[in-house]
C-alpha cells in the first residue's frame, strides 16, 4: 500500500520524503491555507520541488492539487484544471464528487489531465469515478468516523467492486483524512492501494509503547554485559 503525505507544506513533504519515504503527495484548499502561502506559491513550491527531485511525471510521484471550491460550473472546472496540470506534469487535479464534478473529471481524462475524484463518501460515488476513468479516487474515512460510522465495510465494499469489474488499481483508491494507525491497517486489510494522511499520523503509526520499553530492556542488557 502507498502512502501519500496529505499536506501542502513543503518543509513537511521533504521530511517525509527524506525520512521515512512517501510515494505522492495530496493536498486541498485547508491544507493550503495551513501553509500559510498563497496557493500559487504553494503550486510553484511543489512543482519545483518534484522537478528537483527528477520526477517526470504523476507516474512517478503523484501530488494533487484541488480546484477552487468556488467553481460550481463542469466548463469552470474543467478550465480550472486545466491551468493547474499546466503547472507541473506530476500534479493530477482534484474533482468534487457532484454531479458538475463528475462530468468536468470525465472530460478531464479524456484530455488526458489525470483526475483525483475527492469528497467521496459513498461506494456508488466511488463508481462513478472509475467508470470516467479518474486516476484516484479519494474516499474520507476520518470524517465518516468521527461522525460515528465504521469504515472497514466501505473501504472493503469499494475494493470489491472495483474488483468485480476490472477498475482495481485502474483507478486507484486513495483511502483519505486518515487520522489513526488503526484506520491505516483497516484500509491496507481491505485492500486499498493508497492512504493519505498527515505527518503525525504516520508517525504515530510507526511507534509501538512496546518498542520503548524493549529498547529500555535491551539498553539495561548493553550495559550490564561483561567488559572486554
Ligand atoms: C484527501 O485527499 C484530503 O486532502 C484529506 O484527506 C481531507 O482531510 P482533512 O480533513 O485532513 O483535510
Amino acid at each position: 500500500m502507498k502512502y501519500f503525505l496529505d499536506s501542502a507544506k513543503i518543509d513537511e513533504i521533504r521530511y517525509a520524503d527524506e525520512t521515512f519515504g512517501i510515494d505522492g503527495v495530496t493536498t486541498n484548499p485547508r491544507h493550503v491555507m495551513l501553509s500559510g502561502k498563497p496557493f500559487l506559491t504553494v503550486m510553484k513550491q511543489l512543482s519545483e520541488w518534484a522537478k528537483e527531485k527528477g520526477f517526470e511525471s504523476w507516474r512517478d510521484f503523484p501530488i494533487s492539487v484541488e480546484v477552487n471550491p468556488h467553481l460550481e460550473k463542469a466548463a469552470d472546472m474543467v478550465a480550472a484544471a486545466r491551468e493547474i496540470a499546466a503547472v507541473s506534469p506530476c500534479f493530477a487535479v482534484k474533482i468534487p464528487c457532484t454531479f458538475d464534478g463528475i462530468a468536468a473529471a470525465r472530460q478531464l481524462e479524456k484530455e488526458g489531465i489525470r483526475t483525483n475524484l475527492t469528497l467521496v463518501f459513498s461506494p456508488a460515488q466511488a463508481i462513478i469515478a472509475a467508470k470516467n476513468g479518474s486516476l484516484f479516487v479519494s474516499p474520507f474515512i476520518g470524517w465518516k468516523e468521527d461522525n460515528g460510522e465504521d469504515c472497514k465495510k466501505y473501504i472493503q465494499d469499494i475494493v470489491t467492486i472495483y474488483k468485480n469489474y476490472g477498475y482495481y488499481a485502474e483507478t486507484q483508491i486513495i483511502c483519505a483524512a486518515v487520522r489513526t494507525p488503526k484506520q491505516i491497517v483497516d484500509c491496507a486489510v481491505a485492500g486499498a492501494d493508497i492512504v493519505t494522511a498527515g505527518l503525525a499520523v504516520f508517525e504515530n503509526s510507526f511507534k509501538h509503547p512496546y518498542t520503548g520499553q524493549g529498547m529500555g530492556v535491551f539498553t539495561e542488557a548493553w550495559d550490564n554485559t561483561a567488559k572486554e
